[in-house]
C-alpha cells in the first residue's frame, strides 16, 4: 500500500491542514504498515507551465529533444508518484474561495495527456488514475461554506477538486473540511477542529 501526501499550505507553522493531516497519517498508522511519499508544494512549489513546458508536452514523446525531457523531468517525477499511489492525501487550505496557487501549479504540472488522461480520435477523453482513492483535508477560515451555508456558492475548492479528481478518473473522494479557523469565534473554533478530527479517526477505521 503507498500513499501519497500533498501539503498545500504556505503556513510552516500554525497550518490546521498540516495539523489535521498529521494527526490522519498518526491514526491511520495505527491500523497498518505503509509506504509513504511525502510532497510539500506549499514550501516547495512545483513549476508554472512555461512555454517550453508546453512545447515538450505537446511533442510526441519518441520526437522530444533531451532538452524537451529535462524540462519535463520534474513533472514525470510528479506524475510517477501519483502512479505509484494506491491512496492520496491532499491538505488543501482555502485560498480565495479555491485552492492555493501551489496547489494548482501541482495540478498543471501532473494533468497531461498519454500520462494522467487520454483522447481519443473523436476528442474523447478519459482519466487513467481508475482506482485509486483520495481524501481531502481542507481548512477555511470563514464559516458556512457547508451545504446551504450563506458562502455555499463561494466553495470552488471542493467542487473544483472533485471535478478535476473525476476528470483523472477518481471518484472515490472524500472532503474532510474544518471551518472558521480564522474569523470563528470560540468554542465553535475548536470544536469545529475536534469535529474534523473526529471524522478523520472514523475515516482511518475504514479508508
Ligand atoms: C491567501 C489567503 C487567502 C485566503 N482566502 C480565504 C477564503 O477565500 N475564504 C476563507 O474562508 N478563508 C480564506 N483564508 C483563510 C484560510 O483558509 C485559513 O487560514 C486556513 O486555515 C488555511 O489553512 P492552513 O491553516 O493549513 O494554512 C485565506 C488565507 C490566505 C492566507
Amino acid at each position: 500500500m503507498t500513499l501519497l501526501r500533498i501539503d498545500s499550505s504556505a503556513r510552516r507553522k500554525n497550518s490546521k491542514t498540516r495539523m489535521l493531516t498529521d494527526f490522519f497519517m498518526n491514526e491511520l498508522n495505527k491500523k497498518n504498515e505503509q509506504t509513504v511519499i511525502s510532497r510539500d508544494v506549499g514550501i516547495y512549489p512545483p513549476n508554472f507551465p512555461t512555454d517550453d513546458f508546453i512545447k515538450a508536452n505537446y511533442t510526441p514523446e519518441t520526437v522530444r529533444t533531451s532538452k524537451m525531457k529535462e524540462i519535463l523531468e520534474p513533472s514525470d517525477i510528479l506524475i510517477q508518484e501519483l502512479i505509484d499511489a494506491d491512496k492520496i492525501i491532499i491538505a488543501s487550505p482555502m485560498y480565495n474561495f479555491s485552492i492555493s496557487a501551489t496547489l494548482k501549479a501541482y495540478i498543471d504540472n501532473i494533468v497531461r495527456v498519454g500520462q494522467t488522461f487520454a483522447i481519443d480520435k473523436n476528442g474523447a477523453m478519459q482519466g487513467l488514475l481508475g482506482g485509486k482513492k483520495v481524501v481531502v483535508i481542507t481548512s477555511r477560515g470563514a464559516m458556512s461554506y457547508k451545504l446551504g451555508g450563506a458562502l455555499q456558492p463561494f466553495d470552488f475548492q471542493t467542487s473544483y477538486l472533485t471535478k478535476l479528481f473525476n476528470f483523472l478518473g477518481i471518484t472515490d473522494i472524500i472532503f474532510v473540511n474544518t471551518e472558521g479557523q480564522d474569523f470563528g469565534e470560540e468554542p465553535l473554533k475548536t470544536s469545529n477542529l475536534e469535529q474534523s478530527k473526529q471524522e478523520l479517526s472514523e475515516l482511518a477505521k475504514t479508508w
